[in-house]
Parts: C-alpha cells; sequence; structure tokens
C-alpha cells in the first residue's frame, strides 16, 4: 500500500529518495513521485507505472532535501495529477500522505472556498488547508500544521516541506505507520523500515498523534498542542542481505524455498538450551485467564489462524473463535466472559486488524499479536507479542509468514498445554515434529520440476479452478486458493469437499481443474468419494495428498507429518502450484495487480 520515504541534509537527496521508493514497490503501488528541494531548483517528479518511469525522468534532479511516494489509489484514479506529492494552492507547501482522510470533503467545503485542485485526492485538500493557515492567515509553518492537524480526522502518516525552507521535513502520524532514521549528518522518514535500511540501522518510534520536526542535525516529537516527547532510537535488526532476491527470478519462490530455515529458526526462537518449549510465561498466563480464544486477522494470516484452531484447542483446552478483522470492527458478536484477542499479522500494520484491537484496548480486553515485524503498530499496542522469525517478507502473496504463523501457535499451544498438564500437550514432541515438517518441505521443494509440468497441464489456460479438502485441508485449500487466484487472476474457490454436491458442483464441467488435499486418514477416503463426484461430471483432478493416505495415482505426494503441523507441510506444494501458474502466463509474480502487501487503509 502507499509508502513514504523523505531525507533531510543529504546531498543524494534524489538517489535516497528514488531508492527507498525501489524498496516499498513491494507494498503495491500504481503511481509514484518525489520533490526534492535544496539544490539550483525545486523539481517535483511523478509518474504512473513504476519507480523505473519515475526514475528515467530524474535526470538533472538535484537537492539536499526531499520527500517521495509510492501511491495506492484510494480516492480518485491512478493518474499523475492524483500521484504524491501535492501541492498547494500557491505552491509552496509539499505533502505525501499515507492514510484516508475522512472529513476532507467537509475541509473544502468549510475552508477552501476558491482554491483550486489538480486531482480528486484527500492529500491535496490538506496540503491546501496547511497553505491557507499559512499564507491567507499568516501562521508560521509549524502553526499551520498543527492547526491543521487539529482538524484532520483519519488516518495519515504525513511529510510535508516549506519549498523555501530545505532544511526541516515536518512529519506527523495517526493510525498509519511512520520512522525516522537516523543517518550521519542527515535523518530519514519512512513508512517502512526497509526503504531506509541502506542508509541506517538507528531508528526512532512516532506516536500517533505526534508531530515530529526533522532537521539534518536534530529530531524533535512533540504532541500537537507543542508540548516536547522524549523519544529514545533503537538498532533494528534487519539485514540488508535479508530483503535482497540473490539469484532468484522472484521474492515469491525465494520466500517459499526459505519455509524449511524458517522453522528451524521457530524452533531455536522457542526453546532452550535443554530443548524445552520456551514462550513468555506471561502469555502463557494470558491463555490460561481466559475462558476464549478469540483470532482476529486478514486473508492468508486468517487462514493460519483456521489452520491452528484445532491444536490451539486440544492442547490449551481453551474454544477457539475466528474473527475477519475488517468485519469485528463494526460489530463485535458477543463475547464471552473472558475472551483474550489473538491477532494474527504478517505485517503488525493491518489497519482492518488495528481497528478491532483499539476497541479490544477500550474494552480492557487482553491481546496478543502474532506477526513477523517487532514494533509494527499492532505489536506495540497488543499486551503481549509473539514473533515469526521469518525474515522480511517481500512478494504481495504471503507464504513463509503463513507456516511460521502456524508454528509459531503451535510453541504457544504447546507451551499453555505443558503448563496445564495436558496430555496431548505433553505426548507432542514439537521440535522433534517440526524438524519433520522441515524436511518434508525440503522434499516438496525437490520436486519443483514436477510440480511444474504437472501446473502447466492442468492449469495453463483454464479461467477457473477448485481446491477442495475436508477438516485441515480444508482450511488449507481455503489458503491455496487464495494464492492461486491473488496472483495468477484464475478464479478459484477453496471448498470443504463434502459441501460441493449443495449447489456449487453446477460450476463443475468438462475439464474443470480440481485439486484436492488429502491428509487425514479418516477423512481422506470422505474426499477420495467427493473426488469421483466431480471427475464424473468431466473435472481434471489433481492429487496432493501425504504418505500415510497416499494411493499410486496420486500427483504430488509429501512425507506424512503430525496432523497438527499438517497445513504447513500441505500448503508448500500449493505455494508451487500459484507460482508455476503465474509464470506461465507471462504475470509478475511479485507484484500482483490491485494488491498491496501492507494494507494500512480499511
Ligand atoms: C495474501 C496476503 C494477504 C494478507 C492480509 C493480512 O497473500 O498476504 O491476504 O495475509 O492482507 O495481512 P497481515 O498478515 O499483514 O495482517
Amino acid at each position: 500500500m502507499c509508502g513514504i520515504v523523505g531525507v533531510v541534509g543529504n546531498t543524494n537527496a534524489t538517489d535516497i529518495l528514488i531508492q527507498g521508493l525501489e524498496k516499498l514497490e513491494y507494498r503495491g503501488y500504481d503511481s509514484a513521485g518525489i520533490f526534492v528541494l535544496g539544490g539550483a531548483e525545486n523539481h517535483l517528479v511523478k509518474a504512473v507505472g513504476r519507480i523505473a518511469e519515475l526514475s528515467a525522468k530524474t535526470a538533472g534532479v538535484e537537492g539536499t532535501t526531499g520527500i517521495g511516494h509510492t501511491r495506492w489509489a484510494t480516492h480518485g484514479k491512478p493518474t499523475e495529477d492524483n500521484a504524491h506529492p501535492h501541492r498547494s494552492e500557491t505552491e509552496r507547501f509539499v505533502l505525501v500522505h499515507n492514510g484516508v482522510i475522512e472529513n476532507y470533503l467537509e475541509i473544502k467545503e468549510e475552508y477552501l472556498a476558491g482554491h483550486h485542485f489538480k486531482g480528486q485526492t484527500d492529500t491535496e485538500i490538506a496540503v491546501h488547508l496547511i497553505g491557507k493557515f499559512a499564507e491567507e492567515d499568516g501562521l508560521s509553518v509549524l502553526e499551520a500544521f498543527k492547526k491543521a492537524l487539529h482538524i484532520i480526522r483519519g488516518s495519515y502518516a504525513f511529510a510535508l516541506v516549506d519549498s523555501q525552507d530545505p532544511e526541516v521535513i515536518y512529519v506527523a502520524k495517526n493510525k498509519s505507520p511512520l520512522l525516522i532514521g537516523l543517518g550521519q549528518d542527515y535523518n530519514m522518514v519512512c513508512s517502512d523500515a526497509m526503504a531506509m535500511i541502506r542508509e541506517t540501522n538507528q531508528y526512532m518510534e512516532i506516536h500517533d498523534q505526534e508531530l515530529v520536526i526533522v532537521k539534518a542535525d536534530s529530531v524533535e516529537v512533540q504532541d500537537y498542542d507543542g508540548n516536547s516527547r522524549e523519544r529514545a532510537s533503537y538498532t533494528a535488526e534487519l539485514d540488508l542481505s535479508d530483503i535482497g532476491k540473490g539469484t532468484y527470478p522472484y521474492y515469491m519462490l525465494k520466500e517459499i524455498d526459505e519455509q524449511p530455515t524458517v522453522m528451524r529458526k521457530l524452533i531455536q526462537a522457542y526453546t532452550d538450551e535443554s530443548g524445552q518449549v520456551v514462550v513468555d510465561p506471561a502469555i502463557i498466563k494470558a491463555v490460561q485467564d481466559a475462558d476464549r480464544i478469540y483470532i482476529l486477522a486478514a486473508g492468508t494470516s486468517y487462514h493460519a489462524g483456521f489452520a491452528s484452531k484445532k491444536m490451539l484447542e486440544e492442547l490449551t483446552d481453551t474454544p477457539v473463535e475466528l474473527g475477519i478483522s475488517s468485519e469485528w470492527g463494526y460489530g463485535m458478536p458477543l463475547l464471552s466472559k473472558k475472551p483474550l484477542f489473538i491477532f494474527i499479522s504478517q505485517s503488525g500494520e493491518t489497519a482492518d486488524s488495528r481497528q478491532v484491537l483499539v476497541k479490544a484496548n477500550e474494552m480492557g480486553i487482553p491481546s496478543l499479536t502474532v506477526t513477523n515485524v517487532p514494533g509494527s503498530t499492532l505489536s506495540r499496542e497488543a499486551n503481549h507479542t509473539m514473533l515469526l522469525h521469518a525474515g522480511p517478507e517481500i512478494a504481495v502473496a504471503s507464504t513463509k509468514a503463513y507456516t511460521a504463523q502456524i508454528a509459531a501457535l503451535a510453541f504457544l499451544a504447546k507451551a499453555v498445554g505443558e503448563a496445564n498438564g495436558n496430555a496431548k500437550a505433553q505426548a507432542f514432541d514439537l521440535v522433534h515434529e517440526l524438524s519433520i515438517v522441515a524436511q518434508s518441505i525440503e522434499s516438496t521443494l525437490s520436486e519443483k520440476e514436477t510440480i511444474e509440468a504437472k501446473v502447466r497441464e492442468l492449469l495453463e489456460t483454464t479461467r477457473n479452478a477448485f481446491y477442495i479438502g475436508r477438516g485441515q485441508d480444508y482450511y488449507v485449500a481455503m489458503e491455496a486458493s487464495l494464492k492461486l487466484k491473488e496472483i495468477s487472476y484464475i478464479q478459484c474457490e477453496g471448498f470443504a469437499a463434502g459441501e460441493l454436491k449443495h449447489g456449487t458442483i453446477a460450476l463443475i464441467e468438462e475439464g474443470t481443474p480440481v485439486l484436492a488435499l488429502l491428509s487425514d486418514p479418516v477423512l481422506a477416503n470422505h474426499t477420495r468419494g467427493n473426488i469421483q463426484e466431480v471427475a464424473a461430471r468431466g473435472a481434471k483432478v489433481l492429487t496432493i495428498a501425504e504418505e500415510n493416505v497416499a494411493k499410486d495415482t496420486d500427483d504430488i505426494v509429501l512425507t506424512t507429518v503430525h496432523p497438527y503441523l499438517s497445513p504447513i507441510s500441505m500448503v508448500v506444494p500449493t505455494q508451487l502450484v500459484a507460482y508455476f501458474a503465474t509464470l506461465h502466463r507471462g504475470l509478475d509474480v511479485d507484484k500482483p495487480r490491485n494488491l498491496a502487501k501492507s494494507v494500512t487503509v480499511e
């Protein structure tokens, strides 16, 4: 989703902005722009499409300070006029913005009569408002910005410059992520540490409703009334090599391949020297104190919640309910007396989940965030955090985060179960079972050529497909179908195998691809019955089965793993199915249309 990068006091400002924007590309965007000042003249450059197109327009653009933006359209189409940065009426003030201003039309009506707007964005209204207060009403830049911040409602991360003053960038945030990066004799601002990691690993957090005055040699944090706030910096653990593609053609393939390593990293992170599972005792107690766990998440993370439900229930003896964050934000169901909310989020920034967390905090409901990003908003604002240790996930389609989420929740379930004396938890040798999972994934990954050939045969020209499974395999089918549709644009549904005949089987016709998942010894035979039903109606079937239930005729056979962990190994061939189907269609695997990696708007 939209990204911001800014730098003050560095003669390479243009390069830093372009490189920073390139690092934000993975988040998804449709246009981009930069404003550079502090050189012989000021430059505003915008382009629709990729950063390469923006970069091609920056010959001769030089300065010491600048702000840049990747835009994912919300208000108005992806055009150069709508691309950020936006300028005030006199073009003196220049602003980039992530988020959504809820009252922008009211502001336009109430304050900006007679102003001329180039595009349709809420951001342009915000910068006109700041410009009006400074130029028409005679306030200082800081006072004008503060006055505007008191009026603007909604989510935002703003970076503002005065084109007459290259010494300072003003930033403010509410509900949208923004960080300060501390350089040697210069400073940066950014919506994602990833865009600054080349320059610095020293960061400073900004909290909601704070305004920061960023100069080359100083960073001053204030609240909107001008009171100073102390803020310490911290060192980020990101490594530049983590965010490179290496020799891989696509991040997605790299991230699929990293999954065995991620399983081993999780073992390291959640065990002590004697191999005992270790989870923060405060988190164990939070689960013990709860009479019901509510998992809130979106998309792939929501599917990881489903895949972990049975394991959590059986090992912690606590019922688990799932909620789609965007639904719960506007309507909480009747909750149990002692709920615990678990937020699963790769990015830790998903606006829908955050909306629920804000409500949970208001209601005094204890919360745990399971995330890949330390210091992310959901991590900071929940009572507890468990990290995924998956390393940065850059491809828009989530792969290693999904498998890491289930594995991390397995550590939680095991730790709580052991503390409660749950017999199943005691018998569940998680470390050993996860090493088998890692080996199983490795052996699937060694079959890429076979999988690619089968995918070519099954999916090369189809417009639609189905995944079916029962029990845990149904949950994997949901995730497998999301993966396939989001990057290959093949319309795909994940179905509970037995449910198909209650209506949807009407869509099966000659040649319709049906991919069946089989891991459970009790349920596999029933799913095989459903396979017969679709095959009899002309479906082309591909079966993915664990060895313990496999037949000679199955297409892809996986090493058997512990049933609680089967979603981790079963999903891997389906990730490869999505990857190859996309590749065969000549599409960009890492950057599917219309999608963003970090969904920071509602
Ligand atoms: C799909 C995908 C999305 C995310 C969803 C939630 O591959 O990645 O469905 O899972 O947008 O994002 P997080 O996990 O960052 O909260």
